[in-house]
């Protein structure tokens, strides 16, 4: 099966970032370990990341033309202002689920809403890079044809 890895706004900058909330990994890191359990698992995936709304938006479209399989959204902070990636999702209606490395559900009263989550399957937040291994697995299970597929 073929899943995209999508990271939105300054999850670039992972290792850098604030690290007493988002971990000392970087997303070079986070990428790696992405790569090295789909590759165990059989999985064809691709990780992109974008500073750029329309850009996370153009992604999201191109994988219907890519034919993937699942995605897997960590918006960044446009989880909480954008209607487009949400319309983005709808759009392709692609299985999804959401990602955050933070217990974003602790933090902020702005942090609380999230406009992905009326799309996505399920949200995992607060576990770290493991929410990425933990979502993966979630969508090979539920959409995929074998563990080999
Ligand atoms: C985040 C949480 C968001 O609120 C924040 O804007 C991010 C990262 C997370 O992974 O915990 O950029 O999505």
């Amino acid at each position: 099966m073929k899943i995209l890895v999508l990271n939105g706004p300054n999850l670039n900058m992972l290792g850098i970032r604030e690290p007493g909330i988002y971990g000392s990994s970087t997303y070079d890191d986070l990428v790696s370990k992405i790569v090295d359990h789909c590759s165990e698992k059989g999985i064809d995936v691709v990780c992109s990341q974008s500073n750029h709304e329309g850009e996370l938006v153009e992604m999201i479209q191109q994988a219907y033309f890519d034919k993937v399989d699942g995605i897997v959204i960590n918006p960044g902070a446009y989880t909480h202002t954008s209607v487009a990636i949400l319309d983005a999702l709808k759009a392709v209606s692609i299985p999804a689920v959401e990602v955050h490395i933070s217990q974003v559900s602790e933090r902020e009263p702005f942090r609380q809403i999230s406009y992905v989550s009326y799309y996505c399957f399920k949200t995992i937040m607060g576990k770290g890079f493991d929410g990425y291994i933990e979502a993966i697995d979630l969508l090979q299970e539920n959409y995929g044809t074998s563990s080999k597929s």
